[in-house]
């Protein structure tokens, strides 16, 4: 294990974390820092965290920059992670919206999608509750981590994945086996974009979106970073589209703009009249 960084060295990565990702890291978190930074000093052949700080100080930013803030991103998901919001999704949110849109396709945005596990399991939900709607959807990933977003546009997955959270009729009717991993078929892959954006910095080129899913990412950050993102999506979504949160977070005196509603077991969001 490398010697642990001094009380300033550690202040400055800090900083840089905030600044370059919005993600909070405070003291209490050096076991985190020490223990994701680990394989990325190993990979760079460096001996010390300090050495490792000496490169990042270097401007302008380079792909050691980008590993460290991957390497200090949390990527945990699952398919049909906490599975509520799914059923919300395919019970009332879908059948409102498609009629609203006379079977148009939408547009889905899974803001912070990690590996992709979410923005499959709402491909699989609209592909099966309509399929034809599914045919004209776009659904945009977005995510930090450029690694996270190449595996969603490659669909492969590794049993362990596909045993958390996804039913096997499932499995077997939109995944192949390649070897010993998974892979999704082609039919939903081609509804997913995937970006890579940094929610903490304004973006363009976004679409008008019908839903958007920012699950689980509002944690990591303070509440002006949460006011701003949340503003700025608002600002991304149809007048009557739907916001869906994590279950840990909420929009209290964080956006009143948005209302909050209940369908199904899930409490989600949508703009205020
Ligand atoms: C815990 S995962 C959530 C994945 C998925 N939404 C879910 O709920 O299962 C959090 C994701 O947020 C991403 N993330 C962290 N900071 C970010 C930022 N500033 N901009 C965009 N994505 C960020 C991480 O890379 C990670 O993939």
């Amino acid at each position: 294990m490398s010697p642990s960084l001094d009380p300033q060295e550690f202040a400055w990565l800090c900083t840089f974390l905030r600044n370059e990702s919005a993600i909070i890291i405070d003291e209490t978190k050096e076991y985190l820092v020490t223990t994701r930074l680990a394989p990325v000093l190993k990979e760079l052949g460096l001996k010390t965290l300090s050495e490792l700080l000496t490169q990042l100080k270097r401007r302008p930013l380079t792909a050691v920059h980008q590993r460290v803030i991957e390497a200090m991103t949390t990527n945990e998901t699952s398919f049909f992670r906490d599975l509520h919001p799914f059923d919300t999704l395919r019970n009332d949110i879908l059948p409102e919206l498609v009629k609203k849109r006379g079977g148009a396709g939408l547009n889905i945005w899974c803001a912070a999608s990690s590996t992709g596990q979410e923005p499959y399991t709402i491909a699989m939900v609209l592909r099966e509750a309509f399929p034809d709607v599914a045919a004209r959807s776009k659904i945009l990933c977005t995510d930090i981590n450029n690694t996270v977003l190449e595996r969603t546009k490659q669909g492969l997955y590794t049993q362990l994945e596909v045993n958390r959270g996804l039913p096997a009729p499932l499995l077997l009717k939109y995944f192949d086996r390649k070897g010993q991993e998974w892979q999704v078929k082609e039919e939903l892959r081609r509804m997913i974009d995937a970006r890579v954006m940094n929610l903490a910095i304004p973006w363009s080129g976004v679409a008008m979106m019908d839903i958007v899913f920012i699950r689980n990412v509002l944690i990591y950050f303070d509440i002006e970073t949460k006011r701003s993102i949340i503003g700025r999506i608002r600002k991304n979504m149809a007048l009557d589209g739907f916001l869906f949160l994590g279950g840990a977070e909420s929009l209290l005196n964080i956006d009143s703009d948005f209302a909050r509603t209940m369908a199904g077991k899930s409490t989600l969001y949508k703009r205020a009249a």
